[in-house]
């Protein structure tokens, strides 16, 4: 069966938002793509998935490199204008210059990096996989950095979000009881 895009069981996931920066026949881009996932420690593999028609994915297929610009919470602007508009048609990256956001050179692929994100990884493709509707990247990571202090923006129900409450822990006389319960049902 299916799962439509804004479905009510399709907007339950919490989810990324991966700021995918490509360069190819449409030169430098920019896409949010909240299929983002980190698949591997070792070595570090991350997934993308993008549908076909989007300039990152020919930009990808073509080079076989892209950046992932994990969004902070306070770039949710620019996964907006990034989002709702192709890199076929439009220089994002020269607009999003325009309007405040700043970019930087990859340091082991030839495309822009979004400074002040989250995190920036710099990928390889390594495969490409067609599942569906949209194609999976999987890429292996050459560079990466963290920015400290700088939080992740999450996806969820069609809306960015903070995550700035934790849910708390059981006390330890809960964990106990919780304990036992699995110990009489080892197998
Ligand atoms: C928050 C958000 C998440 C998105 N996630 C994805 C995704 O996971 N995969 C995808 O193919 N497109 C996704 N999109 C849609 C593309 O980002 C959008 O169609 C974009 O304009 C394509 O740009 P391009 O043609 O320059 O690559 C998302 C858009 C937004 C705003």
């Amino acid at each position: 069966m299916n799962l439509p895009y804004g479905d009510k069981k399709t907007v339950k996931f919490i989810t990324n938002v991966g700021l995918i920066t490509s360069n190819g026949p449409h030169g430098h881009d920019i896409t949010p793509v909240e299929w983002t996932h980190q698949i591997s420690y070792k070595p570090g593999l991350i997934a993308i998935c993008l549908n076909d028609s989007h300039a990152a994915y020919e930009n990808v297929s073509k080079t076989e490199e892209f950046g992932v610009n994990l969004c902070t919470v306070d770039q949710s602007r620019l996964s907006s204008i990034a989002g709702h508009v192709s890199g076929k048609e439009y220089d994002k990256i020269a607009a999003l210059k325009e309007l405040g956001f700043e970019f930087y050179n990859a340091k082991k692929i030839k495309v822009m990096m979004v400074k002040g994100a989250a995190v920036n990884i710099e990928c390889k493709a390594i495969k490409k996989i067609k599942l569906g509707d949209h194609v999976t990247f999987v890429g292996e990571v050459v560079e990466a950095s963290n920015n400290a202090g700088k939080e992740p923006l999450a996806y969820h129900k069609g809306r960015y979000w903070a995550m700035d409450r934790t849910i708390e822990k059981p006390s330890q006389e809960e964990r106990e009881k919780m304990k036992q319960i699995v110990e009489q049902h080892k197998k």
